[in-house]
């Protein structure tokens, strides 16, 4: 149940384009980076929108701010999807927030378990009031399309059935649905569910229905207190994560009340 090789998930997949161009391979570097040089070798064209590359392991996996993404063989969802979305390029945020929606409603309909997202890019599970990461999401766009569209890959690592004794350490502490649900989860079927889940929501986002008010719905970091460690100067931000815009960007209201967009940064709950 769980080959994840061309042959059982073309027989397996629902959707119309998404995933219908599909590339599997045993071990690669990291499938963002593999999918983007196919871009740069002319894969971009209308037609290959939908295009997703899978691994069962990856030597160079990454993640935002520089980090590394780390899962053992066959255990977990590690693929990159092209998209050249017909909405604005300042909406490119709206693909994450797609994203991790399709996580939520594939988990849910796989394995019947309720899970949330934290800002910007995380699917988590939340036991006991504390957060436990199961994904990472990692868009990356205008990567060299033909300059009328713009490309974006969107690279989504999804931890399956690793047990807890091969846990690699990160920021939000790690998690997989094998921990969460107590049973190991076919991986084919959480596939094709989220590919089909990602290819419902695109639709609507094309017809310009904005995902952010069920994204907002979902965002465990709306309401906390929080932390924002800013990339670019070290600088922290102290406040109320309030709110979200159309761009993806968390509204953070601080001690005065004044609002700050934060676009680049790492959320964490303020220590009291
Ligand atoms: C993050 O949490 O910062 C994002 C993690 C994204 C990991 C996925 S795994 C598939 C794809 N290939 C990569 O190298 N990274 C993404």
């Amino acid at each position: 149940m769980n080959n994840l090789q061309e042959t059982a998930v073309s027989k397996t997949l629902t959707t119309h384009w998404i995933g219908r161009r599909y590339e599997y391979y045993a071990a690669v570097g990291s499938t963002n980076d593999l999918l983007k040089s196919r871009i740069a070798d002319g894969l971009a064209e209308n037609s290959a929108a939908g295009t997703v590359v899978l691994t069962d392991f990856q030597s160079q996996g990454r993640g935002r701010l520089q980090r590394r993404w780390q899962a053992p063989p066959e255990t977990s969802l590690l693929l990159s999807i092209l998209f050249r979305p017909n909405w604005e390029s300042d909406r490119m945020a709206w693909l994450t927030m797609l994203a991790g929606l399709a996580v939520v409603d594939a988990v849910r309909s796989v394995t019947g378990l309720a899970v949330a997202l934290k800002w910007p890019n995380d699917v988590v599970w939340v036991r006991d009031g504390a957060w436990h990461k199961l994904c990472g999401l990692l868009l990356e766009s205008n990567i060299g399309g033909d300059g009328r569209r713009e490309t974006a890959v969107l690279g989504i690592g999804l931890n399956v059935n690793i047990p807890a004794s091969q846990m690699p350490q990160g920021d939000t502490p790690p998690t997989s649905l094998l921990i969460a649900t107590g049973k190991p989860v076919s991986r084919l079927l959480l596939l094709t569910e989220l590919l089909q889940h990602l290819e419902n929501r695109y639709e609507h986002a094309s017809q310009g229905e904005s995902p952010r008010a069920a994204w907002n719905k979902k965002l465990v970091t709306i309401g906390q207190q929080v932390q924002v460690r800013m990339v670019a100067n070290q600088e922290a931000l102290y406040g109320t994560a309030e709110d979200t815009d159309e761009f993806g960007r968390l509204l953070v209201r601080d001690g005065n009340g004044r609002f700050h967009p934060v676009s680049a940064g790492d959320v964490t709950l303020r220590s009291r």
